[in-house]
């Protein structure tokens, strides 16, 4: 993937470091483009240092404006200034920058950033109205604590948050029209108010699914235990506590996927009779569990039941085990991970079952897992 990353000059700019870092991550080639303004508040080497190649602001090396933007699959500019958001309005090209948004052949992505007051301003709506309206996709601005110490909308969006929009946007968009419901993260019992059953699932073999599927156009309903991630953007969020609540929540809302992820570690018990009070500390304690419903297996079972994915984490005989869950509770397609491989890392190695047979998923990041997976699930779907 080729991207022109354009700077202008705000105090963002510091910010577009860490964004570049985030595109080279998942391999863009990045020609990085600075304003004169961008290169007073960072040094065009931190950026070729990132890049790995040289940083371009002059306007007057040959055809540049032409030859950089050729083969680009998105021009991004991060941070976007008030000022050149009115050039881009106005179709401006006084330098480098504004030349190559004008010559470009591909989708002009922009972060805005400046002072609340500066954003407010009829003359920046106007501009953003004509931006719009002339298909410059937007990103931002975050509303927070400004540099100029001023607390409103104007803030840069976070690098992550826009490459992970920026990536979402570029890819193939093969499940278009297709509805995923997705289950992860733990889920957590009550013992009493205070006091919970729950296990080590991070949510991010759940989320990452989510991403996936959304970049690949689905819309995506994401029904979550209590992690500590950030719920990806686009998602429809779901968030619950208990396997009672998340179980509500499921079949609320099943009959309109097509597909149903089941990533979530659901506790397979529940304290019998929580309190409602703290429990005093008193000699031994004894609780009762009982089995909380299988969630997965209710869906699968379901009359019409959407496309099942479900995925079993085991310490030992991985395949045995995965195979007996996928018959007993009849879903489509299962993943099989070791508890030691999978839970809490960002990477994962995966044995995935289909009812034709079995296909290894090597070692890799947790979120190039997902795509693999949510790429199965489209041929199967083409396939029903
Ligand atoms: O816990 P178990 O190994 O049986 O989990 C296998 C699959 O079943 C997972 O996809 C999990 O999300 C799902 N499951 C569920 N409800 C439960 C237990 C497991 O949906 N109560």
């Amino acid at each position: 993937m080729k991207i022109i990353l354009g700077i202008t000059g705000g105090i963002a700019a510091y910010k577009a470091a860490e964004l570049l870092r985030l595109l080279r991550g998942r391999d863009a080639d990045v020609e990085v483009v600075m304003t004169e303004a961008a290169t007073r508040f960072v040094a065009p080497l931190t950026f070729e240092a990132l890049s790995g190649k040289p940083v371009h602001s002059d306007q007057w090396q040959g055809m540049a404006h032409i030859d950089l933007s050729r083969g680009a699959d998105a021009i991004l500019i991060a941070p976007a200034t008030a000022d050149f958001i009115s050039k881009i309005a106005y179709g401006r090209a006084d330098d480098l920058l504004s030349a190559l948004c004008l010559a470009r052949e591909c989708p002009l992505h922009i972060a805005p950033a400046m002072n609340r007051m500066m954003w407010e301003n009829p003359a920046t709506r106007r501009n953003m109205r004509l931006a719009k309206a002339d298909g410059v996709i937007l990103h931002g601005p975050d509303d927070g604590i400004q540099a100029c110490g001023e607390s409103g909308p104007g803030r840069m969006m976070e690098p992550v948050e826009i490459a992970e929009r920026l990536f979402s946007f570029l890819a193939p968009k093969y499940l278009n029209g297709k509805k995923f419901l997705i289950t992860a993260g733990p889920t957590v019992e009550a013992i009493d108010p205070v006091r919970a059953i729950t296990n080590f699932s991070s949510g991010k073999m759940g989320y990452a699914l989510a991403r996936a599927a959304i970049d690949a156009g689905a819309s995506v309903i994401l029904v979550s235990g209590p992690t500590a991630l950030r719920p990806p953007s686009g998602a429809e969020f779901i968030p619950v506590v208990s396997a009672i609540e998340m179980r509500e929540a499921v079949m609320a809302r099943i009959r309109e996927a097509d597909v149903f992820a089941s990533v979530a570690a659901v506790a397979d018990y529940r304290v019998a009779n929580a309190s409602g009070i703290k429990i005093k500390k008193e000699g031994s304690l004894t609780l009762e569990l009982v089995p909380n419903p299988d969630i997965l297996a209710e869906v699968a079972n379901l009359e019409n039941a959407p496309f099942c994915l479900g995925f079993a984490a085991e310490t030992d005989h991985l395949v045995e085990h995965a195979e007996e869950k996928m018959l007993r509770k009849k879903v489509d397609m299962l993943a099989a991970n070791l508890v030691e491989d999978a839970m809490g890392l960002d990477t994962n190695e995966i044995v995935l079952l289909t009812p034709v047979g079995r296909r290894i998923l090597a070692r890799t990041s947790k979120q190039e897992i997902a795509a693999e997976l949510v790429r199965e699930i489209a041929n199967e779907l083409d396939l029903r």
